[in-house]
Formats: C-alpha cells, sequence, structure tokens
C-alpha cells in the first residue's frame, strides 16, 4: 500500500479524489497523506498477484500473532464481525445462547440470519449498579433450560473492564458439543503482557472478536476476527458469512491500520504495555488519595462475575464526592478538555490504550483534583438513578420477525404488553435495554422515560424523545409466537 502511494501511479480507477488532486482542497490540505495512500482493492502488488498476497500476508501474519486458524480483517468494526457470527452460527431458527447485555450488534445479527437467542443474565454488582461477566454455573442453566443451543454468545470484557471465567465457560460450552464465541472488543490486547488478562483463543474460546481500534491504535472501524483451530467451528461458513456483510470497497487506510497495530502489538506490544501499566499503576495509586474518589478496578477482581479485570480501564467511583459520574465527566470536559469514555450515576470510565502519553495522564490526574475540590464545595444530595444494564423481559417473537415485520407505531404509554419492534439502548453504554421481539413491560417504559428526562440519548430508538415506539400488530405477535 505504501509502495503503491509512493510511486504515484497515473490512477485511472476510483476513488474519484485520485490519490489528492480530485479532493476538495481543504480535504487535501489536512489529509494529503491518507489520500495518497487510499487505495481500493483489486490492485497488482496488493491484493492481486500469486498467492499470498500482501494482503493476504497481512491477514496470516494477524493469525499468527493471535493464535487463530484464520483471522479476517473488518473495515465495519466489530459489529461487522457479530453480525458474520450471528450469521454462521446462529443460522435460521437456530436456538442461541447469548449474554444478556452483549452489544446491539448480536441481535442485530440475529436480525439478519433469523437466530434464536436465549438469554443468560450477566451477574449484576448491585453496588456500583454496573454488569459483570456470566457466571459458569448461569451458563449450564442456561444449557439446561435449552438443551438444543447450537453456539454460545458472551463479552468479556465489558465495558467496565471486567472478565468472566472465559475458560470455564468454553469448557461448558465444549461439554455441550458446541463452540464459544468471545466478544472480547475491548481486549485486543489482552495475551501481550502479564499483567493483562489472557485473550479468549488462549483461554479456549472458538471464535473472538477483537475491535483493534478501541485500545491497538488502528482506525476507527477497523477490526479483526479470530476463528479458533477448533472441531466446533467451520471457518468455512464464517468466511461466507464475513463476505456477505462486507463492502465490495473496503477502505485500504483501516486495513493498512489494521496490520500496521499488529505489528506494533506483536512486536512492541509488551514494552509499551509494560510502560503503560507502570504509568497507570501510579495514577491509580495518586487517584485513590484524591478525597472522595476510588478507583474500583483491581479490588473488583475476586468478585462475583469478575475473574480479572483490565488494567487499561480505569473505573473511577464518584459517589463519596457527592457528585454522580455523568457531573464529574462533565466538570472535567469543561474545565480541563479531559474527555473520558463513559460515565454513570455512580462511576467515570477512562480507556488508557496500549500507549498513553504521560502528559495527559498528568492532566487527568489534575483534573480529577480539581473536579474533587469543587465537589467538595458544591456537593449535592444524592439523587440514585437506576442505571441498569439488564431486565428480564420475555423474548417471545424471534428478533428477525419482530424487526422485519410491518410495525404499529404507539405512544409508549399504550406499548405495555405489546411485542417491541426496535431494539432501544442508552448511551453508553449501548446495551441494549430492549430488543425486537421482547414483550414490553411497564419497568423498562418507567426506566426509559427517566433515563431520557435525566438527558440520557436511546440509541436504536425510532423516536428519540421516546414518546413512541414500534411494536408489532396484534395479529401478527400472536402468529409469531414462539
Ligand atoms: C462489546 C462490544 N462489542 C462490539 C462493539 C462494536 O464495535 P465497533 O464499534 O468496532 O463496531 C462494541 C462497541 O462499543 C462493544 O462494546
Amino acid at each position: 500500500m505504501l509502495a503503491y502511494g509512493d510511486r504515484d501511479p497515473a490512477r485511472f480507477h476510483v476513488p474519484g479524489h485520485k490519490g489528492g488532486y480530485g479532493a476538495d482542497p481543504k480535504l487535501r490540505e489536512h489529509l494529503s497523506d491518507a489520500l495518497k495512500y487510499d487505495i481500493p482493492r483489486d490492485m497488482h502488488g496488493i491484493d492481486v498477484g500469486p498467492y499470498p498476497t500482501p494482503a493476504d500476508e497481512a491477514e496470516l501474519l494477524a493469525a499468527e500473532s493471535f493464535g487463530a486458524r484464520q483471522t479476517w480483517f473488518l473495515t465495519n468494526g466489530a459489529t461487522q464481525g457479530n453480525h458474520a457470527l450471528a450469521i454462521a452460527l446462529a443460522p435460521l431458527g437456530a436456538r442461541v445462547i447469548v449474554q444478556r447485555n452483549s452489544h446491539g450488534s448480536v441481535v442485530d445479527g440475529m436480525v439478519l440470519s433469523g437466530g434464536l437467542p436465549a438469554f443468560v443474565s450477566p451477574h449484576v454488582d448491585h453496588d456500583l449498579q454496573i454488569a459483570h461477566g456470566v457466571l459458569p454455573e448461569d451458563l449450564e442453566r442456561a444449557f439446561a433450560d435449552n438443551p438444543e443451543a447450537e453456539a454460545v454468545f458472551i463479552v468479556s470484557p465489558t465495558y467496565y473492564g471486567t472478565c468472566a471465567d472465559v475458560a470455564a465457560l468454553a469448557e461448558i460450552a465444549h461439554k455441550h458439543g458446541v463452540p464459544l464465541l468471545v466478544d472480547q472488543s475491548w481486549g485486543s490486547h489482552f495475551g501481550r503482557h502479564p499483567e493483562v488478562p489472557g485473550d479468549a483463543l488462549q483461554l479456549g474460546a472458538d471464535a473472538m472478536l477483537t475491535s483493534i481500534h478501541k485500545t491497538a491504535g488502528s482506525f476507527t472501524q477497523s477490526a479483526m476476527l479470530h476463528v479458533a483451530e477448533s472441531a466446533f467451528i467451520n471457518p468455512d461458513m464464517v468466511d461466507r458469512a464475513v463476505r456477505l456483510v462486507r463492502s465490495t470497497s473496503p477502505n485500504g487506510l483501516l486495513l493498512t491500520s489494521l496490520d500496521a497495530a499488529r505489528r506494533n502489538l506483536t512486536v512492541n506490544g509488551e514494552a509499551l504495555l509494560g510502560d503503560t501499566l507502570a504509568a497507570i499503576d501510579k495514577l491509580v495509586d495518586k487517584i485513590d488519595l484524591i478525597p472522595g474518589l476510588y478507583v474500583a478496578g483491581m479490588d473488583l477482581r475476586g468478585h462475583t462475575g469478575v475473574h480479572d479485570t483490565d488494567p487499561l480501564r480505569i473505573v473511577v467511583d464518584t459517589r463519596d464526592t457527592g457528585q454522580s459520574g455523568f457531573a464529574l465527566a462533565e466538570f472535567i470536559r469543561e474545565r480541563h478538555d479531559v474527555i473520558a469514555e463513559l460515565a454513570t450515576d455512580t462511576v467515570v470510565v477512562f480507556v488508557a490504550g496500549i500507549a498513553e502519553d504521560p502528559v495527559n495522564l498528568d492532566r487527568l490526574y489534575a483534573a480529577l483534583v480539581d473536579a474533587a475540590d469543587h465537589a467538595e464545595s458544591h456537593r449535592e444530595p444524592a439523587t440514585p438513578i437506576d442505571s441498569r444494564e439488564t431486565f428480564n423481559l420475555d423474548q417471545v417473537v424471534s428478533p428477525r420477525v419482530a424487526f422485519l415485520a410491518a410495525s404499529e407505531v404507539v405512544p409508549v404509554g399504550d406499548s405495555i404488553g405489546r411485542v417491541c419492534g426496535e431494539a432501544v439502548s442508552v448511551y453508553p453504554p449501548g446495551i441494549p435495554a430492549l430488543l425486537p421481539g421482547e414483550l414490553i413491560s411497564e419497568e423498562i417504559i418507567d426506566y426509559l422515560e427517566r433515563q431520557v428526562k435525566q438527558g440520557a440519548r436511546l440509541h436504536g430508538a425510532s423516536d428519540k424523545a421516546f414518546r413512541t415506539i414500534h411494536v408489532l400488530p396484534k395479529d401478527l405477535a400472536r402468529s409469531h409466537a414462539q
């Protein structure tokens, strides 16, 4: 890719920006190199030529680095990987076990595939009001209730960096003769340093997603899907599914950045992580000394549902300051231009990458000191918000039918007892509170109305103000009931 861009050929092919000449001058001024290297598929010396072409080699090297039988580069994020896995392993009418707080793209994948999710709840930490991993005994129970299940979809780590006991879950799935698919989107760096959790493939999973852009330095929207050398999964089925959900014009910059991130992780990952983790250790010790603030990360290890934690995730509990995570995140954004990944009522979550600029870690510390000081003089009466991540709603119609069938739009107040026709997530963290095919309860409507009133954003909802919602007509709901 670099050689093609640097030798500056006469480009009589797409894209129409022609490596820069055809682009808007402002774009050229700021992104001239990016335009030069933005090269499409079907190019000699890149992905055309004797096997393995450089493009093949990039995926082969990634597979080797992640210990996979096969790796696919994805240009529509881990979202695309979940869609592909659902199409490959949760085909039409197949029952699969799915962690209820999975990313929305898992059930969206089942809208595409026609698979039937049987949900297993994660363990919920009622103190911090966050959900952790699925417990092995809960997976066993899910198999007892769904002996016909053909695959298990779990997420580890969660948005908060807590990891499930993947080895135990893999053993259970394999005992039942089915693959364990781990959405490790937040853990591209796992297994690259003794102090970070092991990666899911090493722990026995059959497929693993790494959203490389999140922590490992590739461009936004780039990710990888890895399949293990396993008797429980057929890579040809996955390959077919990836092709279905892939553009015919994948962005060359994203692909190149995946190859570069793989190289950096493989060659420099351990050293970079060593420096970053040492700096984070010091930062965490200092944050713990700020009155009212406390970093939840490491101490969660060993709690129910927390087999391990990701040290790159700095989860700051704000409750003792008398301010919510939302308020604190907003304060440091406005006053210090320090931007958190996620805030909830109880915590603010900061995500470090494999290499973190020490100057910015100092800025984060200074911002937190100021925020805690400010909180001291502006204590608010605690207004506990129910920021739950999972509700036990009944899935009465398949996600595919509920999403694709003609729906009715009704005021949310009239939707109780009806079958939902859309996915509604509270963002962040983007985990669906309500899924297509679920029976709408009074509790979930109350919850979502409260969230909207408090300023939360709803993702996926057809009416962002949550005044109306799509539901299935009653006769359709009856005729498609599972
Ligand atoms: C657990 C999980 N899986 C998948 C995704 C989707 O990843 P991407 O944004 O790379 O499509 C996310 C996004 O935040 C996620 O948190």
